[in-house]
């Protein structure tokens, strides 16, 4: 019996997005080389490729025989940038890329460096699939301490509205695209739930799932980045998150899209499976 090489690799394969990309690609029997730094965390399936963003001789040798990228990483330019150079070295052909609502000029530095990723790929002559996400669901999961300890939440992202897309649905679009991309080059997806939600949403589906009061503690940006600070954040993280939250809150997320049901078939998952699913997290 032959083996088949796999010709895809999906980076930050031990993350939410990448470890559920191997996953569904495994099991659509379309086998995935999986970048990871620790081959102890790889997930199931996958042939390893054990590698660092910061090491292009490790990506280099991930790449070799490789056709198909899924670059989805912490999205820090300079390591995404070796990434795709590695990738034009070894005559990749195609790359879909995760990002998020980039531009240059955004108030938000990781925006602005996922515009700089998103500029040097379209200018590496690859052909590309970029997948513009909304913010995860999973996001949730850095509030579930104070829920669990205090019954509530600080937020501030007043009551502006979200389209949170569920990184496994990220996963699944990817999947799709992968297992035939021609069809997918120079195109953007807009990936997104399917609903537009607020935090008092969030709070309200906890209480009625939790069965007790969770509250939405309103804070301003400038305050939540303080407390994200004081909590261990690194400060440019509680910088950009703050300033995300506060371009929530003005309606910046507030949209919504068809692309995952076009691409995977299936409804996106919404917020009530999410928590009912994740309840012991919260409880
Ligand atoms: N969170 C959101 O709401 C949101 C919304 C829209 C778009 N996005 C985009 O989604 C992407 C992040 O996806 P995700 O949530 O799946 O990521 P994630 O769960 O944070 O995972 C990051 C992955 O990158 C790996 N990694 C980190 N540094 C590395 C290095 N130096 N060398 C090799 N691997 C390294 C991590 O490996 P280890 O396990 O070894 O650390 C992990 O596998 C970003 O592009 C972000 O902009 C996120």
């Amino acid at each position: 019996m032959t083996v088949q090489q796999p010709n895809v690799l999906v980076t930050g394969a031990t993350g939410r997005v990448g470890s559920e990309a191997v996953r569904l690609l495994t099991a659509a029997r379309n086998p995935a080389r999986a970048l990871v730094r620790d081959a102890s965390r790889a997930p199931h399936g996958a042939e390893i490729a054990v590698g660092d963003f910061d090491r292009p001789d490790t990506l280099d040798a991930a790449m070799r025989g490789i056709d198909t990228v899924l670059l989805v990483s912490p999205a820090v330019p300079a390591q995404e940038i070796a990434v795709i150079d590695s990738a034009v070295r070894h005559g990749v052909t195609h790359i879909v890329k995760v990002t998020s609502k980039a531009s240059a000029d955004s108030p938000v530095d990781r925006r602005r460096g996922q515009a700089r990723i998103e500029a040097h790929l379209l200018a590496s002559g690859v052909a590309y699939t970029l997948l513009r996400s909304n913010a995860y669901p999973q996001n949730l999961f850095a509030l579930a301490p104070m829920v669990k300890q205090t019954r509530g939440f600080l937020m501030s992202a007043g009551d502006g509205r979200v389209g949170l897309t569920d990184a496994r649905d990220v996963a699944a679009a990817a999947a799709a695209i992968l297992t035939a991309p021609a069809p997918h080059a120079a195109k953007t997806y807009l990936l997104t739930g399917p609903e537009l939600v607020t935090y008092a949403d969030v709070a309200r589906e906890l209480t009625d799932a939790l069965g007790y009061p969770v509250e939405y503690r309103r804070t301003s940006p400038e305050d939540h980045r303080s407390v994200m600070i004081l909590a261990g954040l690194p400060e440019p993280v509680a910088t950009s998150n703050a300033q995300a939250f506060g371009l929530i809150a003005q309606g910046d997320a507030a949209w919504l899209s068809d692309d995952v049901e076009s691409l995977t078939g299936d409804r996106p998952r919404g917020l009530h499976a999410f928590i009912a699913e994740n309840l012991g997290d919260f409880a």
